[in-house]
């Protein structure tokens, strides 16, 4: 009975936006109002790890994240699973009787190595985890972007490592709505990334219902949408470049520019903290004692903060944060990161 249980293992990374992805136009479909570009961080500290399982003797699909068991009803879940099936349906000539595997029950059991839902892009590495290991398990191949999309708009940025953009697409059916890379992970080596993590508690408010808050409610986000066109055209020449300052200063703003947004939104979402809030200051105050943009921060639907600089300035930045946020005071953990492990691995 060996024989009758197909298993596979993967894990993937985090990526971490710098023209952030906020509101969808299509729920169903994960269809975002406006491209998005970010930097996939090195699986080295923060990944997911995804194992398959299926099996003619489970009774019923089951799912456990982080070792407990979740409700396989989500939809995110389902969407992203029928999805696989179609394309192995298709493979197979829709012929689902000779092909038993389509008929076996999945296991699934995915963990991350770092706090979840605190806003640390969990969802992303974990979405887009399930995917690739989906595929595997399954034997297709095909633009997995798409498909990780399904289960967590952001998780199809995960699917390669780099500086990654997803384009959001003008077709209804979503087909061109997927991710590409601008550059590999090679491209920048001297980029570092400092994660400031402020609290590892889970978001008050998720990500899909903000969204739809400050769709419905800001009227800063019809602004927004006109603006991250051009912002994403520039960022992504900045990376190309190498120009860090340009990065840096189109970084910040996008990321105030969400956070504004969350708040102009009725009732207001409050993602960051006061801490949050003294790191952009002592980010601003560090840029402007050395005349020139040296470190940039983003912050996504939480309080952690995202630091992006050149590794020739960690060593000085990181002695300014222990100076201003004392570990034995603070729980501010720091964790430094750099891009060069390449994207999913199986
Ligand atoms: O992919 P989701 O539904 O978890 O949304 C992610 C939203 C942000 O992290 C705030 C921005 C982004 O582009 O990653």
């Amino acid at each position: 009975m060996e024989d009758n249980i197909k298993c596979v293992t993967c894990t993937a990374p985090v990526n971490i936006a710098v023209i952030k992805y906020w509101g969808k136009r299509d729920e169903e479909l994960v269809l975002p109002v406006n491209s998005s570009v970010s930097v996939t961080l090195d699986q080295a500290q923060l990944r997911a790890k995804t194992t398959v399982m299926a099996s003619p003797s489970f009774p019923n699909d089951r799912m456990w994240l982080n070792g407990k068991e979740q409700s396989m009803d989500s939809k995110r879940i389902q969407n992203l699973l029928n999805e696989i099936k179609q394309w192995r349906k298709e493979k197979h000539n829709g012929d689902t009787c000779t092909d038993g595997l389509l008929m076996w029950k999945v296991h699934i059991c995915s963990e991350n190595n770092f706090p979840t839902a605190a806003g640390l892009a969990s969802s992303a590495a974990g979405y887009a985890c399930l995917a690739y290991s989906l595929a595997k398990l399954y034997n297709v191949e095909g633009d997995l972007s798409a498909i990780a999309r399904r289960g967590s708009g952001s998780a199809c940025r995960s699917m390669y490592g780099g500086f990654v953009e997803w384009d959001m697409g003008s077709q209804e059916d979503g087909s061109d709505s997927v991710s590409r890379q601008i550059a590999s992970e090679n491209h920048w080596p001297e980029l570092r990334v400092l994660l400031l993590v402020v609290s590892d508690q889970q978001k008050s408010m998720g990500s899909t219902e903000g969204m739809q808050a400050t769709l419905k409610t800001s009227q800063l986000m019809d602004r927004r949408i006109q603006c991250v066109p051009e912002s994403v055209e520039k960022i992504k020449e900045a990376i190309l470049k190498k120009d860090f300052k340009t990065f840096a200063e189109i970084t910040m703003k996008d990321s105030n520019q969400f956070h504004a947004v969350c708040l102009d939104s009725c009732p207001p979402i409050f993602y960051l903290t006061d801490v949050s809030k003294q790191i952009i200051q002592l980010v601003h105050a560090f840029n402007s004692s050395c005349g020139i943009t040296k470190v940039a921060y983003t912050f996504d639907a939480g309080p952690n903060a995202c630091l992006y600089l050149l590794e020739e300035d960690v060593g000085r930045v990181l002695s300014l944060i222990c100076h201003f946020f004392p570990p034995d005071k603070d729980d501010l953990n720091t964790f430094v990161q750099g891009l060069q492990t390449p994207s999913i691995s199986p």
